[in-house]
Protein backbone atom coordinates (compact mmCIF):
# COMPACT_ATOMS: atom_id res chain seq x y z
CA UNK A 1 0.00 0.00 0.00
CA UNK A 2 1.04 3.81 -0.87
CA UNK A 3 0.09 6.26 1.10
CA UNK A 4 -0.15 9.88 0.11
CA UNK A 5 -1.50 12.98 2.11
CA UNK A 6 -2.35 15.80 0.52
CA UNK A 7 -2.85 19.37 1.96
CA UNK A 8 -3.67 18.33 5.37
CA UNK A 9 -5.35 20.83 8.01
CA UNK A 10 -5.82 20.74 11.70
CA UNK A 11 -6.31 23.70 13.86
CA UNK A 12 -7.23 23.94 17.83
CA UNK A 13 -8.49 27.14 18.26
CA UNK A 14 -5.80 29.45 17.35
CA UNK A 15 -3.23 26.44 17.05
CA UNK A 16 -2.31 25.38 13.36
CA UNK A 17 -0.98 22.07 14.73
CA UNK A 18 -1.40 21.35 11.12
CA UNK A 19 -0.96 23.03 8.34
CA UNK A 20 -0.91 22.03 4.61
CA UNK A 21 1.03 19.00 5.05
CA UNK A 22 1.49 16.88 1.86
CA UNK A 23 3.49 13.84 2.09
CA UNK A 24 3.68 10.34 0.94
CA UNK A 25 4.46 7.39 2.56
CA UNK A 26 5.58 4.06 -0.14
CA UNK A 27 5.11 0.41 0.52
CA UNK A 28 8.22 -1.24 1.90
CA UNK A 29 9.74 1.73 3.41
CA UNK A 30 10.55 3.44 7.16
CA UNK A 31 9.86 6.63 7.65
CA UNK A 32 10.79 8.63 10.45
CA UNK A 33 8.62 11.42 11.11
CA UNK A 34 10.82 14.19 13.21
CA UNK A 35 9.99 17.65 14.51
CA UNK A 36 9.82 19.80 18.15
CA UNK A 37 7.86 19.37 21.15
CA UNK A 38 4.59 20.67 19.89
CA UNK A 39 5.29 20.80 15.51
CA UNK A 40 2.05 18.44 14.74
CA UNK A 41 3.63 15.00 14.61
CA UNK A 42 1.11 12.86 16.89
CA UNK A 43 -1.52 15.32 15.37
CA UNK A 44 -0.73 13.53 11.64
CA UNK A 45 -0.48 10.65 12.82
CA UNK A 46 -3.79 10.61 14.69
CA UNK A 47 -5.44 12.04 11.40
CA UNK A 48 -4.05 9.17 9.44
CA UNK A 49 -4.98 6.53 11.74
CA UNK A 50 -8.41 7.97 12.47
CA UNK A 51 -8.32 9.04 15.85
CA UNK A 52 -9.24 12.47 14.90
CA UNK A 53 -10.46 13.92 11.53
CA UNK A 54 -8.62 16.73 9.32
CA UNK A 55 -10.55 19.80 8.93
CA UNK A 56 -9.53 19.95 5.36
CA UNK A 57 -7.47 17.42 2.86
CA UNK A 58 -7.31 14.46 1.50
CA UNK A 59 -5.83 10.67 2.50
CA UNK A 60 -5.35 8.73 -0.20
CA UNK A 61 -4.23 4.88 -0.50
CA UNK A 62 -2.82 3.65 -3.58
CA UNK A 63 -3.84 6.94 -5.53
CA UNK A 64 -7.29 6.54 -4.14
CA UNK A 65 -9.34 9.23 -1.84
CA UNK A 66 -10.17 7.48 0.82
CA UNK A 67 -12.38 8.97 4.14
CA UNK A 68 -12.93 6.93 7.44
CA UNK A 69 -14.64 8.16 11.00
CA UNK A 70 -12.63 6.71 13.34
CA UNK A 71 -9.67 4.21 14.72
CA UNK A 72 -11.71 0.93 13.84
CA UNK A 73 -12.55 1.88 9.99
CA UNK A 74 -9.06 2.68 9.31
CA UNK A 75 -7.67 -0.20 10.20
CA UNK A 76 -10.40 -1.70 8.24
CA UNK A 77 -8.58 0.94 5.55
CA UNK A 78 -5.64 -0.91 6.74
CA UNK A 79 -3.88 1.32 8.96
CA UNK A 80 -3.11 0.95 12.63
CA UNK A 81 -1.48 3.37 14.86
CA UNK A 82 0.04 2.20 18.69
CA UNK A 83 -0.74 5.20 20.85
CA UNK A 84 1.98 7.31 22.46
CA UNK A 85 0.88 7.15 26.06
CA UNK A 86 -1.33 3.37 25.87
CA UNK A 87 -4.02 4.31 28.49
CA UNK A 88 -4.91 1.44 30.29
CA UNK A 89 -6.96 -1.64 29.16
CA UNK A 90 -8.80 -3.19 32.22
CA UNK A 91 -8.61 -6.20 33.48
CA UNK A 92 -7.74 -8.64 30.71
CA UNK A 93 -5.13 -10.95 29.19
CA UNK A 94 -2.97 -10.90 26.52
CA UNK A 95 -5.27 -13.12 24.44
CA UNK A 96 -8.61 -11.42 25.43
CA UNK A 97 -7.00 -8.17 24.35
CA UNK A 98 -5.82 -10.01 21.28
CA UNK A 99 -9.43 -11.29 20.69
CA UNK A 100 -11.25 -7.97 21.44
CA UNK A 101 -11.58 -5.60 18.34
CA UNK A 102 -11.18 -8.63 16.08
CA UNK A 103 -14.56 -8.94 15.36
CA UNK A 104 -16.16 -12.89 15.78
CA UNK A 105 -17.37 -14.41 18.12
CA UNK A 106 -15.11 -14.72 21.14
CA UNK A 107 -15.87 -17.78 22.28
CA UNK A 108 -16.03 -19.44 19.04
CA UNK A 109 -12.41 -18.00 17.88
CA UNK A 110 -10.44 -18.65 21.28
CA UNK A 111 -8.23 -21.28 20.09
CA UNK A 112 -8.05 -20.42 16.53
CA UNK A 113 -6.77 -16.56 18.10
CA UNK A 114 -4.33 -18.32 20.23
CA UNK A 115 -2.82 -19.83 17.74
CA UNK A 116 -2.47 -16.70 15.39
CA UNK A 117 -1.14 -14.95 18.72
CA UNK A 118 1.34 -17.80 19.33
CA UNK A 119 2.35 -17.84 15.79
CA UNK A 120 2.38 -14.34 14.69
CA UNK A 121 4.84 -13.52 18.55
CA UNK A 122 7.24 -16.15 17.46
CA UNK A 123 7.77 -14.99 14.25
CA UNK A 124 8.73 -11.62 15.45
CA UNK A 125 10.85 -13.36 18.57
CA UNK A 126 8.08 -11.56 20.68
CA UNK A 127 7.50 -12.95 24.54
CA UNK A 128 4.11 -12.43 24.82
CA UNK A 129 1.94 -15.01 26.97
CA UNK A 130 -1.78 -15.47 25.87
CA UNK A 131 -2.77 -16.12 29.43
CA UNK A 132 -0.82 -13.19 31.14
CA UNK A 133 -2.64 -10.58 32.66
CA UNK A 134 -2.55 -7.11 30.92
CA UNK A 135 -1.58 -4.95 33.57
CA UNK A 136 1.73 -7.31 34.64
CA UNK A 137 3.40 -6.69 31.25
CA UNK A 138 5.96 -4.70 30.38
CA UNK A 139 5.80 -1.34 28.36
CA UNK A 140 7.57 -3.64 25.51
CA UNK A 141 4.89 -6.49 25.87
CA UNK A 142 2.32 -4.41 25.94
CA UNK A 143 3.51 -2.39 21.87
CA UNK A 144 4.33 -6.39 20.89
CA UNK A 145 0.60 -7.11 21.85
CA UNK A 146 -0.38 -4.68 19.88
CA UNK A 147 1.75 -4.48 16.97
CA UNK A 148 0.60 -8.84 16.55
CA UNK A 149 -2.70 -7.64 17.23
CA UNK A 150 -2.87 -4.68 14.51
CA UNK A 151 -1.16 -7.57 11.89
CA UNK A 152 -4.07 -9.74 12.55
CA UNK A 153 -6.54 -7.09 11.91
CA UNK A 154 -4.74 -7.21 8.60
CA UNK A 155 -2.67 -3.35 8.41
CA UNK A 156 -0.76 -2.96 6.04
CA UNK A 157 0.43 0.71 7.75
CA UNK A 158 2.09 0.65 11.21
CA UNK A 159 1.85 4.18 13.04
CA UNK A 160 4.62 3.92 16.00
CA UNK A 161 4.68 7.41 18.19
CA UNK A 162 7.37 7.31 20.71
CA UNK A 163 7.92 3.62 21.00
CA UNK A 164 11.48 3.52 22.36
CA UNK A 165 10.59 5.15 25.60
CA UNK A 166 10.84 2.88 28.53
CA UNK A 167 11.90 0.09 27.20
CA UNK A 168 15.08 -1.72 26.97
CA UNK A 169 18.13 -1.96 24.69
CA UNK A 170 17.38 -5.63 23.92
CA UNK A 171 13.52 -4.81 23.83
CA UNK A 172 14.43 -1.93 21.30
CA UNK A 173 16.72 -4.52 19.20
CA UNK A 174 13.31 -6.84 19.01
CA UNK A 175 10.73 -4.36 18.08
CA UNK A 176 13.30 -2.83 15.38
CA UNK A 177 14.47 -6.46 13.76
CA UNK A 178 10.19 -6.91 13.74
CA UNK A 179 9.86 -3.34 11.93
CA UNK A 180 12.85 -4.37 9.57
CA UNK A 181 10.82 -7.16 8.55
CA UNK A 182 7.67 -5.88 8.10
CA UNK A 183 8.37 -3.44 5.78
CA UNK A 184 11.62 -4.79 4.04
CA UNK A 185 10.06 -8.47 4.09
CA UNK A 186 6.70 -8.13 4.14
CA UNK A 187 6.43 -4.41 2.19
CA UNK A 188 4.11 -2.66 5.12
CA UNK A 189 4.66 0.70 5.17
CA UNK A 190 5.93 1.54 8.86
CA UNK A 191 6.13 5.29 10.02
CA UNK A 192 8.02 6.11 13.25
CA UNK A 193 7.42 9.08 15.49
CA UNK A 194 10.35 9.54 17.74
CA UNK A 195 13.33 12.29 19.28
CA UNK A 196 16.07 9.64 19.63
CA UNK A 197 17.97 10.38 16.63
CA UNK A 198 20.33 7.82 16.56
CA UNK A 199 17.44 5.47 16.85
CA UNK A 200 15.87 7.03 14.23
CA UNK A 201 18.98 7.24 12.29
CA UNK A 202 19.55 3.18 13.26
CA UNK A 203 16.08 1.94 11.89
CA UNK A 204 14.28 4.85 9.08
CA UNK A 205 15.02 4.51 5.35
CA UNK A 206 14.10 8.45 5.53
CA UNK A 207 12.22 11.35 7.15
CA UNK A 208 10.07 13.55 6.90
CA UNK A 209 10.58 16.64 9.22
CA UNK A 210 7.49 19.27 10.66
CA UNK A 211 8.54 22.32 12.20
CA UNK A 212 5.18 24.47 13.45
CA UNK A 213 2.96 22.49 11.54
CA UNK A 214 3.91 22.47 8.36
CA UNK A 215 6.29 19.86 6.31
CA UNK A 216 9.32 21.75 6.34
CA UNK A 217 11.49 18.83 4.48
CA UNK A 218 12.89 15.36 3.84
CA UNK A 219 16.20 13.12 4.04
CA UNK A 220 17.03 10.17 3.16
CA UNK A 221 19.05 8.52 5.65
CA UNK A 222 22.44 6.92 5.24
CA UNK A 223 22.53 3.24 3.83
CA UNK A 224 22.74 0.26 6.01
CA UNK A 225 22.27 1.64 9.80
CA UNK A 226 23.68 -0.87 11.55
CA UNK A 227 27.40 -0.36 10.18
CA UNK A 228 27.51 3.21 10.27
CA UNK A 229 30.59 5.03 11.18
CA UNK A 230 30.21 7.48 14.10
CA UNK A 231 31.47 9.96 11.96
CA UNK A 232 28.51 9.44 9.31
CA UNK A 233 25.89 9.25 12.18
CA UNK A 234 27.59 12.53 13.89
CA UNK A 235 26.49 14.22 10.36
CA UNK A 236 23.45 13.13 10.11
CA UNK A 237 22.38 14.21 13.25
CA UNK A 238 23.71 17.65 13.05
CA UNK A 239 21.07 17.63 9.57
CA UNK A 240 18.61 16.68 11.22
CA UNK A 241 18.77 19.09 13.70
CA UNK A 242 19.19 21.72 11.40
CA UNK A 243 16.13 21.02 9.18
CA UNK A 244 14.30 20.45 12.72
CA UNK A 245 15.20 23.54 14.48
CA UNK A 246 16.46 25.95 12.02
CA UNK A 247 20.36 25.71 13.18
CA UNK A 248 22.61 23.50 14.15
CA UNK A 249 23.20 23.51 18.14
CA UNK A 250 26.38 23.93 19.42
CA UNK A 251 28.14 21.11 21.81
CA UNK A 252 26.57 21.35 25.81
CA UNK A 253 28.89 20.89 28.67
CA UNK A 254 28.08 20.60 31.85
CA UNK A 255 29.81 23.21 34.10
CA UNK A 256 30.41 21.73 37.70
CA UNK A 257 29.84 23.20 40.94
CA UNK A 258 30.93 23.49 44.50
CA UNK A 259 29.63 20.64 46.60
CA UNK A 260 27.74 21.47 49.60
CA UNK A 261 26.92 19.48 52.89
CA UNK A 262 24.65 16.24 52.05
CA UNK A 263 21.18 16.87 50.64
CA UNK A 264 20.35 13.25 51.10
CA UNK A 265 22.49 10.30 52.70
CA UNK A 266 21.07 7.16 52.73
CA UNK A 267 23.12 3.98 54.28
CA UNK A 268 22.21 0.64 53.40
CA UNK A 269 19.28 1.33 52.74
CA UNK A 270 16.75 -1.46 51.85
CA UNK A 271 13.38 -0.06 49.71
CA UNK A 272 10.88 -2.58 50.47
CA UNK A 273 9.14 -4.77 47.41
CA UNK A 274 7.25 -7.72 46.75
CA UNK A 275 8.27 -8.71 43.59
CA UNK A 276 11.95 -7.19 43.49
CA UNK A 277 14.64 -8.19 45.91
CA UNK A 278 16.38 -5.29 46.81
CA UNK A 279 19.82 -5.25 48.00
CA UNK A 280 20.77 -2.41 50.85
CA UNK A 281 21.88 0.72 48.66
CA UNK A 282 24.46 3.12 50.02
CA UNK A 283 24.30 6.66 48.41
CA UNK A 284 24.95 9.77 49.64
CA UNK A 285 23.63 13.44 46.97
CA UNK A 286 26.09 16.68 48.05
CA UNK A 287 24.25 20.13 47.30
CA UNK A 288 25.79 21.35 43.94
CA UNK A 289 26.24 17.59 43.25
CA UNK A 290 24.19 15.48 40.33
CA UNK A 291 23.53 11.97 40.50
CA UNK A 292 22.26 9.90 37.80
CA UNK A 293 20.54 6.30 37.91
CA UNK A 294 20.95 4.13 34.90
CA UNK A 295 18.95 0.76 34.62
CA UNK A 296 16.41 -1.06 32.77
CA UNK A 297 12.88 -0.06 33.79
CA UNK A 298 12.18 -2.24 37.13
CA UNK A 299 16.00 -3.04 38.04
CA UNK A 300 15.28 -0.98 41.12
CA UNK A 301 16.41 2.46 40.46
CA UNK A 302 12.40 3.76 40.49
CA UNK A 303 11.97 1.99 44.07
CA UNK A 304 15.15 3.57 45.65
CA UNK A 305 14.00 7.05 44.18
CA UNK A 306 10.36 6.55 45.97
CA UNK A 307 11.91 5.18 49.04
CA UNK A 308 14.34 7.91 49.51
CA UNK A 309 11.40 10.39 48.74
CA UNK A 310 9.67 8.76 51.29
CA UNK A 311 7.09 7.89 48.58
CA UNK A 312 7.64 4.30 49.05
CA UNK A 313 8.25 1.95 51.46
CA UNK A 314 11.64 1.14 53.43
CA UNK A 315 12.79 -2.68 54.95
CA UNK A 316 15.72 -1.75 56.32
CA UNK A 317 18.73 1.01 56.66
CA UNK A 318 18.69 4.89 57.35
CA UNK A 319 18.06 7.58 55.45
CA UNK A 320 18.51 11.07 55.95
CA UNK A 321 17.44 14.59 54.44
CA UNK A 322 19.47 17.52 55.10
CA UNK A 323 21.42 16.18 57.96
CA UNK A 324 18.17 14.64 59.84
CA UNK A 325 16.57 11.42 59.62
CA UNK A 326 13.66 11.52 57.42
CA UNK A 327 12.46 7.66 57.89
CA UNK A 328 9.82 8.95 59.92
CA UNK A 329 8.39 11.90 57.94
CA UNK A 330 6.20 11.59 54.81
CA UNK A 331 6.63 13.14 51.39
CA UNK A 332 4.63 16.44 52.49
CA UNK A 333 6.79 17.30 55.12
CA UNK A 334 9.51 16.34 53.07
CA UNK A 335 8.38 18.55 50.63
CA UNK A 336 7.50 21.61 52.94
CA UNK A 337 11.83 21.55 54.08
CA UNK A 338 12.44 21.27 49.97
CA UNK A 339 12.71 17.87 49.28
CA UNK A 340 10.86 17.51 45.57
CA UNK A 341 9.91 14.48 43.67
CA UNK A 342 8.92 14.53 39.77
CA UNK A 343 7.30 11.30 38.60
CA UNK A 344 7.77 10.40 35.14
CA UNK A 345 4.50 9.10 34.48
CA UNK A 346 3.17 12.01 33.57
CA UNK A 347 -0.50 11.89 33.38
CA UNK A 348 -0.92 9.14 35.63
CA UNK A 349 0.64 10.71 38.57
CA UNK A 350 2.18 14.50 37.82
CA UNK A 351 -0.34 15.73 36.00
CA UNK A 352 -4.10 15.85 36.27
CA UNK A 353 -5.99 15.17 32.98
CA UNK A 354 -9.19 17.77 33.06
CA UNK A 355 -7.36 20.78 34.74
CA UNK A 356 -5.89 23.39 33.18
CA UNK A 357 -2.57 24.92 33.88
CA UNK A 358 -3.75 27.51 35.90
CA UNK A 359 -5.32 24.91 38.11
CA UNK A 360 -1.81 23.16 38.35
CA UNK A 361 -0.26 26.14 39.45
CA UNK A 362 -2.67 26.74 41.70
CA UNK A 363 -1.73 23.01 43.44
CA UNK A 364 1.38 24.18 43.77
CA UNK A 365 0.62 27.70 45.14
CA UNK A 366 1.82 28.22 48.44
CA UNK A 367 -1.24 29.04 50.07
CA UNK A 368 -4.27 26.44 48.99
CA UNK A 369 -7.02 27.86 51.28
CA UNK A 370 -7.64 30.79 49.05
CA UNK A 371 -6.67 30.87 45.93
CA UNK A 372 -6.05 33.73 44.26
CA UNK A 373 -7.14 33.10 40.45
CA UNK A 374 -5.99 36.55 38.73
CA UNK A 375 -2.33 35.76 40.76
CA UNK A 376 -2.28 32.36 39.34
CA UNK A 377 -2.99 32.96 36.40
CA UNK A 378 -0.33 35.57 36.02
CA UNK A 379 2.25 33.40 37.28
CA UNK A 380 0.90 30.38 35.14
CA UNK A 381 1.38 33.05 32.29
CA UNK A 382 5.27 33.64 33.44
CA UNK A 383 5.79 29.88 33.80
CA UNK A 384 4.45 29.07 29.99
CA UNK A 385 6.97 31.80 29.49
CA UNK A 386 9.53 31.19 31.03
CA UNK A 387 9.44 27.65 29.96
CA UNK A 388 8.41 27.88 26.22
CA UNK A 389 5.22 25.70 26.72
CA UNK A 390 3.15 25.69 24.06
CA UNK A 391 -0.25 26.07 25.76
CA UNK A 392 -2.42 28.91 27.41
CA UNK A 393 -3.15 29.31 30.71
CA UNK A 394 -7.05 28.31 30.39
CA UNK A 395 -6.00 24.55 28.32
CA UNK A 396 -6.69 21.33 29.72
CA UNK A 397 -3.44 19.88 30.53
CA UNK A 398 -4.33 16.89 28.11
CA UNK A 399 -4.50 19.36 25.29
CA UNK A 400 -0.65 19.74 25.34
CA UNK A 401 1.34 17.91 23.30
CA UNK A 402 3.24 15.38 25.35
CA UNK A 403 7.13 17.17 25.50
CA UNK A 404 4.69 20.19 26.64
CA UNK A 405 3.31 18.39 29.11
CA UNK A 406 6.62 17.70 30.52
CA UNK A 407 8.05 21.07 30.01
CA UNK A 408 4.93 22.01 32.36
CA UNK A 409 5.49 20.02 34.72
CA UNK A 410 9.16 21.07 35.32
CA UNK A 411 8.05 24.56 35.20
CA UNK A 412 5.75 23.75 38.34
CA UNK A 413 9.28 22.50 40.41
CA UNK A 414 9.64 25.66 43.35
CA UNK A 415 12.91 27.70 42.58
CA UNK A 416 15.35 27.01 45.32
CA UNK A 417 14.83 23.20 45.99
CA UNK A 418 17.29 21.52 48.54
CA UNK A 419 16.51 18.58 46.74
CA UNK A 420 15.09 17.21 43.41
CA UNK A 421 14.57 13.41 42.91
CA UNK A 422 13.26 13.34 39.30
CA UNK A 423 12.32 10.04 37.19
CA UNK A 424 13.04 10.69 33.69
CA UNK A 425 12.99 14.32 33.90
CA UNK A 426 13.72 14.73 30.18
CA UNK A 427 11.18 12.01 28.53
CA UNK A 428 9.50 12.46 25.50
CA UNK A 429 11.44 16.46 24.97
CA UNK A 430 12.73 17.16 21.58
CA UNK A 431 16.95 17.68 21.55
CA UNK A 432 16.84 21.31 22.58
CA UNK A 433 13.75 20.94 25.30
CA UNK A 434 15.79 18.54 26.61
CA UNK A 435 18.33 20.93 26.85
CA UNK A 436 16.45 23.93 28.06
CA UNK A 437 15.20 21.86 30.87
CA UNK A 438 18.83 20.70 32.01
CA UNK A 439 19.15 24.57 31.63
CA UNK A 440 16.91 24.98 34.22
CA UNK A 441 17.63 22.24 36.59
CA UNK A 442 21.25 23.03 36.42
CA UNK A 443 20.10 26.76 37.87
CA UNK A 444 18.94 25.25 40.71
CA UNK A 445 22.09 22.69 41.39
CA UNK A 446 24.21 25.81 41.31
CA UNK A 447 21.93 27.47 43.78
CA UNK A 448 22.52 24.92 46.48
CA UNK A 449 20.10 22.00 45.30
CA UNK A 450 21.35 18.37 44.54
CA UNK A 451 19.66 16.39 42.09
CA UNK A 452 19.13 12.77 41.38
CA UNK A 453 18.02 11.56 38.61
CA UNK A 454 16.84 8.14 36.24
CA UNK A 455 17.00 8.14 32.70
CA UNK A 456 16.91 5.48 29.87
CA UNK A 457 18.91 7.86 28.03
CA UNK A 458 22.86 7.00 28.39
CA UNK A 459 23.91 9.73 26.80
CA UNK A 460 21.88 11.70 28.83
CA UNK A 461 23.26 10.42 32.40
CA UNK A 462 27.03 10.46 30.90
CA UNK A 463 26.52 14.39 29.80
CA UNK A 464 25.18 15.26 33.25
CA UNK A 465 25.88 13.43 35.87
CA UNK A 466 28.95 13.49 38.51
CA UNK A 467 28.38 10.50 39.36
CA UNK A 468 26.18 7.31 37.99
CA UNK A 469 24.57 4.54 39.96
CA UNK A 470 23.90 1.49 37.46
CA UNK A 471 20.63 -0.73 38.95
CA UNK A 472 20.45 -3.97 38.41
CA UNK A 473 18.38 -6.72 39.88
CA UNK A 474 17.58 -4.74 42.62
CA UNK A 475 22.00 -3.49 43.70
CA UNK A 476 23.05 -0.56 42.56
CA UNK A 477 26.83 -0.22 41.55
CA UNK A 478 28.78 2.99 41.32
CA UNK A 479 30.69 3.27 37.86
CA UNK A 480 34.09 4.13 39.22
CA UNK A 481 34.98 6.75 36.61
CA UNK A 482 32.07 8.84 35.18
CA UNK A 483 34.26 10.93 32.60
CA UNK A 484 35.50 7.88 30.88
CA UNK A 485 32.17 6.04 31.17
CA UNK A 486 31.48 5.81 27.54
CA UNK A 487 28.05 5.16 26.61
CA UNK A 488 28.40 1.75 24.83
CA UNK A 489 29.89 0.46 28.69
CA UNK A 490 26.91 1.77 30.37
CA UNK A 491 24.89 -0.46 28.06
CA UNK A 492 26.40 -3.10 28.70
CA UNK A 493 26.30 -2.67 33.12
CA UNK A 494 23.04 -1.79 32.78
CA UNK A 495 22.49 -5.03 31.38
CA UNK A 496 24.17 -6.77 34.11
CA UNK A 497 27.42 -6.98 32.02
CA UNK A 498 30.23 -5.77 35.28
N1 LIG B 1 -6.82 17.93 21.50
C1 LIG B 1 -6.15 19.08 21.42
N2 LIG B 1 -6.70 20.25 21.82
C2 LIG B 1 -6.03 21.42 21.71
N3 LIG B 1 -4.78 21.53 21.21
C3 LIG B 1 -4.18 20.41 20.77
C4 LIG B 1 -4.82 19.13 20.87
N4 LIG B 1 -3.97 18.20 20.35
C5 LIG B 1 -2.87 18.87 19.99
N5 LIG B 1 -2.98 20.19 20.23
C6 LIG B 1 -1.96 21.21 19.94
O1 LIG B 1 -1.49 21.04 18.63
C7 LIG B 1 -0.07 21.24 18.55
C8 LIG B 1 0.58 19.99 17.96
O2 LIG B 1 0.49 18.95 18.93
P1 LIG B 1 1.05 17.48 18.66
O3 LIG B 1 0.61 16.65 19.81
O4 LIG B 1 0.64 17.03 17.31
O5 LIG B 1 2.63 17.72 18.70
P2 LIG B 1 3.83 16.67 18.61
O6 LIG B 1 4.64 17.05 17.41
O7 LIG B 1 3.31 15.30 18.66
O8 LIG B 1 4.67 17.05 19.91
P3 LIG B 1 5.48 16.12 21.00
O9 LIG B 1 6.83 15.88 20.42
O10 LIG B 1 5.60 17.03 22.18
O11 LIG B 1 4.68 14.89 21.26
C9 LIG B 1 0.37 21.58 19.96
O12 LIG B 1 0.49 22.96 20.06
C10 LIG B 1 -0.75 21.06 20.83
O13 LIG B 1 -0.86 21.79 22.02
MG1 LIG C 1 3.46 13.74 20.13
Amino acid sequence: MDIELRNIHKRFGPVHANDAINASFRHGRIVGILGENGAGKSTLMKILSGFQPADEGNILIDGAVIAYDGPTAAIACGIGMLQQDPLDVGAFTVLENFIYGSGGGIALKRAQAEAQLEALSARFGFSLDAHQPIESLLIAQRQQLEIVRLLALGVQTLILDEPTTGISAEQKDILFNALRRLAHDEGLVVLLVSHKLEDVIDLCDEVVVLRGGRNVGAMAMPASGRGLTSAVIAETKRQLVTLMFGEALAAQSRPRFALGAPALAAEALVAQDQRLDMQPISLTARAGEVIGLAGLDGSGQELFMRACARLGRVASGSLEFDGRSSLKLSYRQLFRRGCIFAAAGRLEEGLIAGLTLSEHSALVADDKLQIDWKAVEKQTISRIERYRVKGRAGDAIEQLSGGNQQRLLISLLPDAPKLLILEQPTRGLDVDSARWIWTQLLARCQRGAAILFNSSDLEELVTYSDRIFVFYAGRAHEVPAVSSATIDELGHMIGGDF
